[in-house]
């Protein structure tokens, strides 16, 4: 941990622009601490990413919010690669600053260095790949590999770092562990999944009670317990044990992954 805040430090003195990543279910929990100190003296955009199973009217109070802070906040899908084309744009209205700095300097044809980061999971590679329009970055790949950085040119006058920065998350939060393991930030082996799916289904009962009701194809009682709804689902899902005992880890299993693959809609876990 030490030696990627380091790394990172260490990169930064390359950078112009740092684009942070984050999930836009979770901005809050995603975000990491330790980027206020790397911005001291750089410009930052965020990118809300995953908003494709973002609720769309949270992610638009999301980049209100970033707005009122002066912090530039654009919503992508990295996997379709929609809003990355915001993001260039972004860059070149932030960097024309530091452009007119270089040239007074008289460092003439010096071009924007970007650098993207985030915690695991947010779409880092996704995005980068996408911006390179080739495979520069592995996707799902795992920290603690290093190797040589390059530069990929991505425009006219931006260049983009090859490797994203990797932040970790806040893990000594309870809701913020709590939320990042609803989108599958923290791995699987690390979570009790079934508490974890308990969780979230209270949540979205909660939160999102229709959408349960149609993806389930079940009426909510006010006041029902959590444990019903759940073993209601699992009924009708057929989560059943010999004996006719709740399957409760498949149903869990299930919950979690019509979640994070969008079949229960678009949701978001914060607002801001
Ligand atoms: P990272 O570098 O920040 O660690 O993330 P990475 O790009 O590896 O992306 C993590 C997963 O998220 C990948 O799925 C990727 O396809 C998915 N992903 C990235 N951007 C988007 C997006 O805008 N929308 C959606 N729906 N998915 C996105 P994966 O390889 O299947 O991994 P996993 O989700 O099974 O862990």
């Amino acid at each position: 941990m030490a030696k990627t805040k380091k790394q990172i430090i260490e990169d930064l003195k390359l950078i112009d622009i740092i684009v942070e990543v984050l999930d836009a279910r979770t901005p809050k929990s995603s975000q990491n601490p330790d980027v206020r100190e790397y911005c001291k003296n750089k410009k930052k955009i965020i990118i809300l990413n995953k908003s494709d199973l973002a609720d769309e009217n949270i992610t638009t109070k999301w980049i209100e919010y970033y707005k009122k802070n002066n912090i530039p906040c654009i919503k992508v899908e990295a996997n379709t690669g929609k809003g990355l084309k915001d993001v260039i744009k972004q860059i070149k209205i932030e960097g024309k600053e530091i452009k007119e700095k270089y040239l007074k300097s008289g460092r003439t044809g010096r071009s924007i260095k970007v650098m993207v980061l985030g915690i695991p999971n947010v779409g880092k590679s996704t995005i980068i790949n996408n911006l390179a329009k080739r495979n520069v970055a592995e996707v799902g790949n795992k920290p603690g590999i290093t190797k040589t950085k390059q530069w990929i040119k991505i425009d006219k006058e931006i260049e983009l770092m090859d490797t994203p920065g990797m932040l970790w998350p806040r893990l000594n939060d309870e809701s913020i562990a709590e939320h990042l393991a609803f989108v599958n930030t923290i791995g699987e082996n690390a979570i009790d999944n079934e508490q974890i799916s308990y969780d979230l289904l209270k949540y979205l009962v909660e939160n999102y009670k229709e959408k349960i009701e149609k993806r389930y194809d079940i009426k909510i009682e006010n006041g029902e317990e959590i444990i019903d709804i759940r073993d209601r689902i699992a009924l009708k899902k057929g989560a059943i044990l010999s004996g006719g005992r709740i399957n409760e880890q498949k149903i869990s299993d299930m919950i979690l992954t019509d979640f994070r693959t969008g079949k229960i809609g678009r949701i978001s876990i914060e607002k801001p």
